[in-house]
């Protein structure tokens, strides 16, 4: 279906800067290899082919019920599935399929490697780690007995706040689709199916069931479905839809996007799975989906329907069983693919040590050292002698983000200790939280209870009704409540002065929720809720809210807590004591801890400060801001001490106030289980930094793509315009001429890196580009080289100033040179034009820039592209 404009031709072109003309060398001559392993990873070709079965007549030998079992899932009778569960037909030697999350490591009951977020295998701009980051969780998951990986997440970064950035690939369509393309190659290498989601435009959580993404044809083609495309092409067994509308119809009913994109455009021979519950009619299955997850009724607002009223549906003439044969069919080719029928392949062992050091690979590979000033990094022995190490999640790591893809690791260490370990003898390190996460009991002075005035303290209510009244609610520890009971606390709460408080609840073996003057302030447990990724010091789910209190004005609270088993995405055990506890934080105390750290850093010879923020499914971030009171402890403890690193565990961009005072930011973006060591290694200079930003960092709230206008996000009346079109990303960036905090493609390395020779020939369906890159420094480091394309002087369409067209990561040991070649194919020469409806190459005199970043370019050329040949 692709414009066959070949052969493009290379005219004589001169570099714009030295005036030379450049001379055309034949191709067979120039060309230098990808280095083998690259290529490997990078090959989209379908991996596994293989038919073992004749599935028509398996097909042929079902009844319509069991034909109508695999359209849906239910429970898991052996409660061993992560996600989703689809029941076998032993009769016929088919087996159940297990389902589990998820983009960071295989979620289930038992433990895993919890692998980075993928953000960070992003930020590697390696597909080679991509394809051993999908093999982890291949090999883990059918370790497990899980057959399904619901996994990669390919949805574009549109919005910088949205909750759920760190599960995806990053805002350009090129680079989340090399690494998609790697990573599926692992996972089904292993035997795994792997599903590709959120088809398609499923960019923000915010009302995200219901939201009606109102995206051209152009952006559609051009960002959103790129990587869907490749991940196609690669051999993905199955897409799942998403929750959201695209242009009035929900994307798991839209024949438009599941039928005529990805199977007659795209060529998808796998089978479509709804998201969670994203179903809604009977027609889906004729629009193209073939399977409704989870298939658990979710009591009489969402009954199953793949299921009884399908077969009511199709006994009754109004849905031809041929459909059903169709999405049947779809499932058992890929389970055949993967050698799964008629007895199924052997299940691997889980190399916990091979998984670890996947993990660690790409904790080091992704983290972007955003800046550097005077040597502040590496630490210095000197630093090491005297270092203040600030922050909680120093002590506490921040292994992954937080929702369905929350994995519990196989182990992790605190980043703190494992900077003690490798810093070793002759090390003092100092560390202080400068934030009190845990907080204290509120005490009984700032209480009333219900009903009696005179006392201090709220009035407890039991199940059975009987009352007293608690001068504190601290139930914790050896002063637990018993498993499975239920309790309310009622009274006032009055603030001694005013000031900005926190108020904290916190439970452990069951749910709580904590409501003031009538409205739910706090809720932990539950599916979605707000519990802190971070828990306490010891070990309850806490929930914060940060609240304006005058002073003596009472205001009624009323704090409930269930014991028992659920509760949050990685769950609560069953069996255990119930613990709560109402906490807080004054002023006066956030102070104190602000002026301790400030303290310690001024003491200290070099300061490390960990400042996070929380991504997590099913919520946005109201702000680009690090959640409060993080931007005053940096700026405190920065003014204190010069030589102070800020090293960031956070998903996604975050504003930094501060930055001009300090010395260095290392991102480390969610490291997974290994992220202590790599942080430690990094911070020692026993590695070297080599990650580049897959999303552009902001200056503001204000100044990003979508801020302009709430039609844009989070959208009016349930409809989100995505009017920017293809300006997504650095793409509007650029266009705009917007400054950005750090720009796409950035990330600087403890050596230095010089780029030379530029010559570009014809090659294949476009164009080689190739130069020179040398370590200049006195380090090996890894470099990202990044070739740009402008548009043409007279484009046929709105195009972006630059968009990346190819990279390539290389390891460079100092002094050494590398020479590279990154070809610009057909596809990358073209735009998606709206009035053929296909792709066609953007013709003309067009820029080639060779750099370190979107806005850092060494080297400058031109080509010229024409259709049509010679
Ligand atoms: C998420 C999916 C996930 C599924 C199963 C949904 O809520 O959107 O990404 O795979 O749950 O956990």
């Amino acid at each position: 279906m692709t414009t066959m404009l070949m052969p493009l031709r290379l005219r004589p072109v001169r570099l714009r800067a030295a005036r030379l003309l450049v001379v055309l060398l034949p191709a067979a001559f120039c060309t230098l290899p990808v280095p083998m392993a690259a290529q490997e990873a990078t090959q989209i070709a379908a991996p596994f082919r293989t038919r073992h079965t004749d599935v028509d007549s398996l097909l042929q030998a079902m009844t319509l019920e069991e034909k109508l079992g695999l359209l849906h899932g239910t429970e898991d009778p052996a409660g061993k599935a992560g996600a989703g569960y689809v029941p076998g037909i032993e009769r016929l030697g088919i087996p159940p399929l297990r389902l589990t999350d998820g983009p960071a490591g295989i979620r289930t009951a038992l433990p895993a490697t919890a692998l980075p977020a993928p953000v960070m295998l992003a930020a590697t701009f390696d597909p080679v780690l991509a394809r051993r980051f999908g093999a982890v969780m291949g090999r883990e998951g059918r370790a497990r007995e899980q057959d399904v990986l619901l996994s990669p997440m390919v949805n574009i970064v549109r919005v910088p706040q949205a909750g759920r950035n760190f599960e995806t690939l990053g805002e350009d369509p090129l680079l989340a689709g090399r690494i998609v393309a790697a990573e599926i190659r692992g996972i089904e290498g292993e035997g795994m199916l792997a599903t590709v989601k959120h088809f398609v435009a499923n960019n923000f959580e915010r009302d995200r069931l219901r939201i009606d993404a109102a995206v051209g044809e152009r952006a559609l083609h051009e960002i959103y479905l790129p990587a869907f495309e490749v991940a196609v092409r690669a051999g993905v067994g199955s897409v799942m839809c998403a929750y959201n509308k695209v242009n009035g119809t929900h994307a798991c009913d839209s024949r438009r996007l599941l039928t005529e994109t990805l199977r007659e455009r795209f060529g998808f021979e796998g089978w479509v799975m709804s998201d969670w519950y994203a179903r809604h009619s009977l027609e889906a299955l004729e629009a193209g989906l073939d399977q409704e997850m989870p298939g658990v009724s979710f009591g009489p607002m969402q009954p199953v329907l793949f299921s009884d009223s399908l077969r009511v549906a199709v006994e009754g003439g109004g849905v031809p069983e041929a459909l059903v044969d169709r999405a049947v069919r779809r499932i058992l080719n890929q389970m055949d693919r993967m050698g799964m029928l008629g007895g199924g392949a052997p299940r691997p062992e889980i190399d916990v040590e091979a998984g670890a050091a996947t993990a660690r690979d790409v904790a080091l590979a992704g983290a972007v050292l955003l800046r550097n000033e005077h040597g502040t990094l590496p630490l210095t022995r000197d630093g090491v002698a005297s270092l203040a190490v600030i922050g909680p999640t120093a002590k506490t790591l921040l292994y992954g983000g937080g929702g369905s893809s929350q994995v519990p690791p196989f182990r992790q260490e605190s980043p703190i200790a494992a900077l003690e370990r490798r810093a070793g003898v002759g090390a003092h390190i100092h560390y202080v939280a400068g934030i009190d996460l845990d907080g204290v009991p509120v005490p009984s002075t700032v209480l009333t209870p219900a009903g009696e005035p005179e006392a201090s303290g709220l009035m407890r209510t039991a199940s059975d009704s009987t009352t007293q009244v608690d001068p504190v609610v601290d139930y914790t520890g050896s002063n637990a409540l018993p498993v499975d009971t239920e309790w309310t606390w009622i009274g006032t709460f009055t603030a001694p002065v005013t000031g900005d408080y926190e108020l904290k609840l916190q439970t452990g073996g069951g749910s709580g929720t904590l409501s003031l003057d009538g409205n739910r302030l706090l809720s932990t447990g539950g599916f979605f809720n707000d519990a802190s990724l971070i828990p306490t010091s010891d070990g309850l789910s806490s929930a914060t809210a940060r609240l304006h209190l005058e002073a003596g004005e009472a205001r009624d609270m009323e704090l409930s807590v269930r014991g028992g088993a659920g509760g949050g995405f990685l769950g609560t055990p069953a069996g255990q004591p119930l613990q709560v506890r109402l906490a807080w934080v004054t002023p006066e105390r956030r102070q104190a801890f602000l002026e301790e750290a400030a303290a310690a850093a001024g003491a200290a010879r070099a300061v490390v400060v960990f400042a996070y923020d929380e991504g997590t499914e099913g919520r946005d971030r109201p702000t680009l801001a690090l959640p409060e009171p993080q931007d005053a402890l940096v700026a405190s403890v920065a003014a204190a001490n010069p030589r102070t690193t800020v090293l960031l565990n956070t998903g996604d961009p975050v504003l930094m106030p501060w930055l001009g005072e300090t010395g260095a930011v290392l991102q480390m973006w969610y490291p997974g289980q290994e992220g202590a060591d790599a942080t430690a290694a990094l911070l020692l200079g026993e590695a070297v930094p080599g990650g580049r930003l897959p999303v552009t960092f902001p200056l503001s709230d204000e100044l990003t793509p979508i801020a302009s206008a709430s039609e844009r996000y989070p959208g009016v009346e349930g409809r989100a315009s995505y009017d920017e079109g293809i300006y997504v990303g650095y793409r509007w960036y650029d266009a705009e001429d917007v400054q950005p905090l750090f720009p796409f493609g950035h990330g600087l390395s403890y050596t230095t890196f010089a780029y030379s020779a530029l010559r570009i020939t014809t090659a294949g369906d476009g164009f080689d580009v190739r130069f020179r890159v040398r370590n200049t420094g006195a380090l090996e480091g890894s470099e990202v080289a990044q070739v740009y394309l402008g548009p043409p002087d007279d484009p046929p369409a709105n195009m972006a100033p630059r968009q990346l067209v190819g990279f390539e990561r290389l390891r460079i040991p100092p002094g050494e040179e590398r020479e590279v070649t990154v070809h610009i194919g057909e596809r990358q020469l073209s735009y998606w034009s709206v009035e053929e409806h296909d792709w066609s190459v953007a013709s003309g005199r067009r820029a080639v820039y060779v750099g370190r970043s979107s806005r850092d370019v060494r080297l400058r050329d031109e080509i010229t592209a024409e259709e049509g040949g010679h």
